[in-house]
């Protein structure tokens, strides 16, 4: 799942810039996205996840880890994407709801980014998803991800690249 969870701590390192809404409002007057989704953001983020899941590719085999699933170039691509389209996506429903940019959505903001990677590659590439992602995998995702997700949030918000600490 790595190519699926560094795309958004470093979009929140990296990102910033033109917001991929353009500025613009949706037809309820309120923000399409909000200024905390970028081009650039978006972009190197899923960079990112392509270049980590590139690194995995290049280990797997190695250590005696023979078990754990196999990426492809296909996989970590739709992973990093989908992860992040997950991420666009929670935002446009967050405006609807009238919620600010950075304003807390508890469970939307944890799972965004596993629907939307899990979601992306089961359409593009079913295969992938129906060979490693077993019940007991998804299980230890869900479980894994809020855990991980206020781990990192709680780091960048000492840090200061993230406003909040959620
Ligand atoms: N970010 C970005 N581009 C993206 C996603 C994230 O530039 N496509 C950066 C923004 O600086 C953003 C930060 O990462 O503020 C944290 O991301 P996130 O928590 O997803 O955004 P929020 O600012 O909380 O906005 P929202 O309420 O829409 O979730
Ligand atoms: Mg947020």
């Amino acid at each position: 799942m790595l190519p699926a969870y560094l795309p958004n701590p470093v979009a929140a390192l990296l990102g910033g810039g033109p917001p991929v809404d353009g500025g613009r409002n949706f037809s309820d007057g309120k923000r399409i996205l909000g200024d905390g989704k970028t081009f650039r953001g978006l972009f190197l983020g899923i960079a990112a996840g392509i270049g980590i899941g590139l690194l995995q590719i290049r280990l797997s085999g190695a250590y005696g880890l023979e078990n754990i699933p196999v990426h492809t170039f296909m996989s970590v691509t739709l992973l990093a994407t989908g992860a992040l389209l997950g991420d666009l996506c929670k935002s446009f429903f967050k405006r609807r709801f009238g919620k600010e940019r950075g304003a807390k959505w508890p469970v939307a903001d944890q799972y965004d980014l596993v629907a939307g990677a899990l979601l992306l590659t089961l359409v593009i590439n079913p295969s992938w998803i129906l060979a490693y992602i077993t019940l007991p995998v998804f299980i230890f995702i869900l479980i894994l991800t809020p855990v991980l997700h206020r781990t990192v949030n709680i780091i960048g918000y000492y840090m200061g690249v993230k406003e909040v600490p959620w």
